[in-house]
């Protein structure tokens, strides 16, 4: 844990960026965790939160063993720095199993605990990822539209591509996100920008939002390597593929925070609970 007082070297609300994809398996968590490894090196305190409800792997992918669980926090026998794990200097992760991705499942009750609890821990970082998970469902919809930034990751494959557009559209068109970053994975730059340029077109003729193309990562054997053998791409990927990553990462980090010349803290209690209202939860439904 990164979160002494007398670490403290900003006194800014965290920047909080969302990974969201509108198809599964395109490389959300590969991308978050590297974009959060990145941040770490660069110095930046981060915490990382694994938000996805059907594939939780932010653990597995760094070869972290997740303890606890968010309902013993709820429960007042634990808080949440109880069940952080320490993904890498300056890096922290809130693991899925922990119980996170239940969040939008939650009693009004059960929700404030949770969010004043997620809004103290946040705000020890410079930094904080939350790997939504894939689609629209109501996870994705909770986490990302409550986000200052949501991180668009998808592939050339055609139905990524769709489901991407279906995801931008539920996102401006129900939860007022307008700006979106996007990433293109598994892609060469040709490839990628093709990509772009096609959500892009749809997107500026029906849709009223701003795609900010933040760059591409190649298809390369090294990253299914650095996956099954748990470890960072730094530790056994190719010089050319770690500056790949390194670039994507960089432009994303590098881009200008929105709204950061104010002094507004960032609060999930806030921004969170207006992402859940807007997702139709009742306040009755209890865990
Ligand atoms: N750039 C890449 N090159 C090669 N394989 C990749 C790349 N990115 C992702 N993969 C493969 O895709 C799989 C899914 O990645 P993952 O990050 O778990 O996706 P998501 O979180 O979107 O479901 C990985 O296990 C890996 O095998
Ligand atoms: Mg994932």
């Amino acid at each position: 844990m990164n979160n002494r007082p007398d670490e403290i070297t900003s006194r800014r609300s965290p920047q909080v960026i969302a990974v969201s994809s509108g198809k599964g398996g395109v490389g959300k968590t590969f991308i978050s965790v590297h974009l959060a490894a990145r941040a770490a090196q660069q110095g930046k305190r981060v915490l990382l939160i694994d938000a996805d409800l059907g594939m939780a792997n932010v653990d597995i992918m760094l070869g972290l063993t997740a303890k606890g669980s968010v309902l013993q926090v709820i429960e007042g026998q634990s808080e949440l720095n109880d069940i952080l794990v320490q993904g890498g200097e300056r890096l922290d992760v809130l693991p899925g199993g922990s119980g996170l991705h239940e969040l939008s499942h939650l009693s009004a009750a059960h929700q404030h605990i949770l969010l004043d609890a997620l809004d103290n821990l946040t705000q020890n970082y410079d930094l904080v990822l939350v790997d939504t998970g894939a689609g629209i469902g109501e996870n994705v919809m909770f986490y990302a539209s409550s986000s200052e930034t949501v991180l668009i990751v998808l592939t050339p494959d055609p139905t990524s591509l769709t489901d991407a557009y279906a995801l931008i559209k539920v996102l401006s068109t129900q939860h007022n996100t307008t700006r979106f970053m996007v990433a293109v994975n598994q892609a060469d730059e040709v490839a990628a920008q093709t990509v772009f340029r096609r959500l892009l077109s749809v997107s500026d003729r029906y849709l009223d939002v701003v795609l900010d193309y933040v760059g591409q990562m190649s298809e390369c054997p090294s990253v299914r390597k650095a996956i099954q053998s748990q470890k960072l791409l730094y530790s056994c990927g190719s010089q050319k593929d770690i500056d790949n990553l390194n670039r994507l990462a960089d432009t994303v980090l590098a881009r200008p925070r929105r709204g950061s010349g104010g002094g507004l803290q960032f609060s999930w209690q806030s921004t969170l609970a207006e992402g859940l209202y807007a997702g139709n939860v009742r306040e009755d439904e209890v865990i």
